[in-house]
């Protein structure tokens, strides 16, 4: 395991340090003891030494449970298997109604109190590895699914008009995808993509789905925003593959010729009988609030709230992609960039990006 640590929380005199040696053997382990505050960051999985009749150790516990972990979850989303981190629960007393307490609070595992630290760390492992192998099932899904719909979207615009309902197969399984395994693994698994509009497309689709994911927005209107991500550059259909791919700066006619592809996209879906809030993002996604964007110099007020989220989301994604002639820029320094466009882009907005970007996933 390498990122996050393994909180053990525990209400030990000793501080269950016989238990924090080996779990160390597995991660980092934090100890968390009494009041004390729990280091930043999500854990990677946490183990609960403490006595859970007690009202104020089942207090500590759930505060420390990440959502969606919970059996009985609030109203927000709930997370899927791949979601959930490994919590084990050493249990002083295994009586059906404790179990199902502890189940109810998000315990992946009850274990008694006397079980031997090998176990529980071997337990973390196996939990742990069963957890990469569905998040890695969940974005591959979530990826051939997507795909399936640009393939579908980009040969249609090139030949003429499109199906707008190839597309909706796609949105849930990017959402489930970046939500359940994590957007780091989504995007792994994106760079394997060997066609580079499409690795864009795949790209901003799931960096929208984090975004939106971590504003909670309502599932319609995540699935909304995810299909204007996914549609976003559908005009590129139409651009010359020798432009799209040229490896290095393009000059100004090349330029003049990409920068077709906003209304072009936007020509085609609305063609096909697409929505106005998606297709003002297509037509706008690179408009910026000084007016110095294109294709219509649109300023300030003028620009929608869809497509400032969309832009933060186009632009980062570019500034990370994977290229054979360019080093990905790391997070850090495309979100300072992003920061440094603040007559451009909305500041509060991309100050929000950020948080959503630096969030430990799930
Ligand atoms: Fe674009
Ligand atoms: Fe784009």
């Amino acid at each position: 395991m390498t990122d996050g640590a393994i909180f053990l929380l525990t209400d030990r005199p000793d501080r269950s340090a016989a238990l924090e040696t080996i779990l160390n053997t597995v991660g980092r382990c934090a100890v968390v003891a009494g009041e004390e505050t729990p280091p930043p960051g999500a854990p990677v999985a946490i183990v609960s030494d403490l006595t859970l009749s007690r009202r104020e150790s089942v207090g500590r516990l759930r505060a420390l449970m990440p959502s969606g972990q919970a059996a009985r979850p609030g109203p927000g989303p709930v997370a899927g298997q791949a979601g959930r981190i490994p919590v084990i629960c050493l249990m002083r007393s295994t009586s059906d109604g404790d179990l199902r307490q502890a189940r109810d609070l998000g315990a992946t595992v009850c274990l008694p109190a006397y079980t031997s630290p090998h176990v529980v760390a071997q337990v973390i492992r196996d939990q742990v590895a069963a957890r990469d192998e569905t998040a890695r099932g969940v974005a591959g899904q979530g990826i051939v699914r997507a795909t399936e719909a640009l393939t579908g979207l980009f040969a249609g615009a090139r030949v003429g008009g499109v199906t707008l309902g190839v597309v909706e197969a796609g949105l849930t399984p990017i959402l489930a995808a970046v939500r359940e395994g994590g957007l780091t693994r989504w995007l792994d698994t994106v760079w394997t993509h060997d066609d580079a509009t499409y690795q864009h497309c795949l790209l901003v689709a799931g960096v929208s789905a984090q975004f939106v994911n971590f504003l909670r927005f309502p599932e319609q209107d995540r699935q909304h925003f995810v299909r204007a991500a996914l549609l976003h550059d559908l005009g590129k259909a139409r651009i010359p593959q020798a432009i799209l791919n040229k490896p290095g700066r393009l000059d100004a006619d090349e330029m003049a010729i990409m920068r077709t592809h906003p209304v072009i996209g936007y020509e085609i879906l609305r063609d096909s009988g697409c929505d106005d809030a998606t297709l003002g993002a297509v037509r706008h996604h690179h408009e910026m609030l000084d007016g110095s964007g294109y294709p219509d110099g649109l300023v300030g007020s003028a620009i929608g709230d869809t497509v400032r989220l969309l832009t933060i989301c186009d632009i980062y994604a570019a500034l990370t992609e994977r290229r054979s002639y360019k080093e990905p820029m790391p997070t850090r320094d495309a979100l300072a960039v992003l920061e440094s466009m603040d007559t451009k882009l909305e500041s509060g907005l991309v100050r929000c990006f950020g948080d959503a970007m630096t969030a430990v996933a799930p």
